[in-house]
């Protein structure tokens, strides 16, 4: 196994082997361990992080804060209009000062088409590991946490059997992080993923084909269908959740755009999670979802709340996974 992570930028994990992801759940479930004993674990003593935002969060930004206080260490929460990003500071001079001055720069910036090549900027520059928080591509702290809970709940995940479902929800276009993030790190764990979406609601084509190669080196599946029903029926897991259809519209970023994205959605209130939906999966299958969840568009409340739901065990993970990944890659200076 690969001990070797100080510095290590961790913007998917993509980037990152198999053994180096078994070693951070290795890691998560001590430090989970240790946190139920009550054990301190000071592995960051004096350490900072610098916590940039570009958009809201409740699980992430917390997870992050909690843990690195859990480890000896300070985090820095930064909501980014306040820097002089806001008067057009460079990536190049924001990473090159803030890793002068702290142990690692974790950032949120889901813009469509800009924030994976902002961190990846960063991490250009950077002295100190980039840590995603979310951008318009990965959510690589998410799906470590999805995870985790699956192994806890499963064991080895292989030909388990996945459905990642669109569906409808009003509360704003999500990016399409997730579920992208979910079918790159579950065919890797030869999972059988089927992913189920609207024509007007793909997910970015060279991710996919990214897919398909790590279900075929790793004995995984991945498919694709337009209903909920085909990817629910005997499934294991289901993770339905809302994304935008920023690739189903000319240019998501002008205001034709986003009328044409709304109209979209639209189309499509009858993708909810219901009862009737998960009474077609396999009788011990668990419903997942990375929150925040619009419910009662997304999901009924009797599902979340049912007897099939793990969210809360699911965001309990985030901050043992993002204690780990802070643990493994902080420090090395
Ligand atoms: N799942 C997730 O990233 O939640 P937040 O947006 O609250 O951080």
């Amino acid at each position: 196994m690969n001990t070797s992570f100080r510095g290590k930028h961790f913007i998917t994990c993509q980037d990152w082997s198999r053994d180096d992801l078994d070693m951070v759940f290795e890691v998560a479930k001590y430090l989970k361990m240790k946190h139920a004993l009550n054990e301190p674990s000071n592995l960051l003593k004096d350490k900072t992080a610098f916590l940039m935002f570009f958009e809201e969060s409740t699980r992430t930004r917390n997870s992050m804060e909690a843990g690195i206080t859990q480890l000896g260490g300070h985090a820095h929460f930064i909501d980014t209009s306040t820097m002089q990003i806001n008067h057009g500071e460079s990536p190049k001079d924001t990473a090159e000062v803030l890793s002068s001055f702290g142990d690692a720069i974790c950032v949120r910036n889901c813009f469509y088409g800009i924030g994976n090549e902002y961190l990846r900027t960063l991490a250009k520059y950077s002295k100190v590991p980039i840590l995603s928080l979310q951008d318009d591509v990965y959510h690589p702290m998410q799906v470590l946490a999805d995870m985790m809970t699956i192994q806890e709940r499963f064991g080895n995940p292989r030909k388990l059997k996945v459905a990642i479902s669109w569906a409808y929800a009003t509360s704003h276009a999500k990016p399409l992080s997730v579920p992208q993030s979910q079918i790159l790190l579950f065919a890797r764990y030869g999972m059988d993923v089927t992913v189920a979406a609207p024509k007007e609601f793909p997910l970015m084509p060279d991710i996919v084909d990214t897919a398909y190669e790590n279900a075929d080196l790793n004995g995984g599946s991945l498919k694709f269908v337009d209903n909920m029903e085909e990817a629910f029926r005997d499934a294991d897991i289901v993770i339905p959740k809302n994304w935008g259809g920023f690739l189903g519209v000319d240019n998501p970023t002008t205001s034709e755009g986003k009328t044409q994205m709304k109209a979209n959605l639209e189309k499509y209130k009858d993708w909810i999670c219901d009862e009737k939906l998960m009474s077609i999966t396999k009788k011990h299958s668990i419903y997942m979802h990375a929150l925040p969840a619009d419910r009662g568009r997304e999901v009924v409340d009797s599902v979340i709340d049912g007897r099939h739901s793990i969210v809360i065990p699911e965001a309990e993970n985030r901050i043992h996974t993002a204690k780990a990944i802070m643990a493994l890659t902080m420090g090395g200076r």
